[in-house]
């Protein structure tokens, strides 16, 4: 049966592992000098209803490093939903090419995909989660320090589709994740639920705390993570937001309060000056850009699961 990938909590402890080991040996393989054609003949769709440098470039480049085609189809040409309904473009694409990878606004438009295609459905952002990013900073951490379980991860700023993603992925590997939102910026209070849920099924020793205060959440934390305090698609909640957030920035005050080695992450894109600062961000604690070199890896696991015979 074809198998998703639209949110880390159906995922297990072992298949995320299994993930991060198979996307650890595909990037030594790279770095080697090339991987295997693993996915020669197959194709992805990729479908963006929102703009993407990230997620398009590392999908485009891992299909091709693994022997296969992806196809960049932009949110003027499919319309999704609009010139033609979801469940529509999921049975035509399915026709034609063997995966589906979308961003989108509303998740239910990925599951919507997904409940229609016959082929596997990647989803990559929407305005629950962002798994790919998800499984990406797993490996980025594990790389780094060496483990995942008992790690503690800050996450500071706007309660949002990430925010529930490190949710999960702290759930599923026994991280400590502490979030310092503003008031009425938490994250979805069902998702924290069924996120300490899963660290009780699976008793991984996760914790999660949802806090106002940033400097208790970042105390001796050996990583620190941020994003964007207005989302693709909050636009007009800007003037609003830049009021409330600035108290929520990584900078060099907050990072003296982490742990004396701690390390910086986001998502990118940053919005520099604001949810970080240029000296954090440019700085020697910064994970930044080689997290952002790992969505290629991570992805290409992601690939090679779901895609390959
Ligand atoms: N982090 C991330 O998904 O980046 P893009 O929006 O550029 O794809
Ligand atoms: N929270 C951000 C993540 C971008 C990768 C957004 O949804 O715009």
């Amino acid at each position: 049966m074809k198998d998703n990938w639209l949110s880390l909590e159906t995922q297990t402890p072992d298949s995320l592992n299994a993930l991060l080991d198979l996307a650890e040996s595909l990037k030594a393989q790279l770095q080697a000098g090339g991987n295997e054609p693993l996915l020669r003949g197959k194709a992805l769709a990729m479908l963006f209803m929102k703009p993407s440098l990230r997620t398009r470039v590392s999908f485009e480049m891992g299909m091709e490093q693994l022997g296969g085609h992806a196809l960049y189809l932009s949110p003027d040409e499919v319309g999704l939903g609009k010139r033609e309904s979801v469940a529509d473009v999921a049975r035509v694409l399915s026709r034609f090419v063997d995966g589906i990878m979308a961003r989108v606004f509303a998740h239910d438009d990925v599951v919507e995909l997904a409940k229609w295609a016959s082929i596997p459905v990647i989803n990559g952002l929407s305005d629950y989660n962002h798994p790919c990013q998800g499984l990406t900073d797993l490996l980025t951490i594990r790389e780094k320090l060496g483990y995942l379980k008992g790690v503690s991860l800050a996450y500071v700023g706007d309660g949002n589709n990430m925010t529930h993603t490190l949710m999960y992925a702290a759930a599923l590997t026994g991280m400590r994740l502490t979030i310092a939102t503003p008031p009425c910026y938490e994250p979805l209070q069902n998702v924290v639920a069924r996120a300490l849920e899963l660290a009780k099924q699976y008793d991984t020793g996760a914790t999660i705390t949802v806090t106002r205060d940033c400097t208790a959440a970042v105390y001796g934390a050996q990583v620190l993570y941020t994003d964007t305090w207005t989302s693709m698609g909050q636009e007009e909640e800007e003037e609003e937001r830049l009021k409330v957030f600035p108290p929520y920035q990584i900078n060099a005050e907050l990072l003296s309060k982490a742990a004396p080695d701690a390390k910086v992450m986001h998502c990118l894109p940053a919005h520099r000056g604001q949810e970080i600062t240029d000296e954090i961000a440019d700085g020697a604690d910064s994970w930044l850009f080689d997290q952002a070199e790992n969505r290629l890896h991570a992805q290409k696991a992601i690939l090679v699961t779901l895609l390959k015979d």
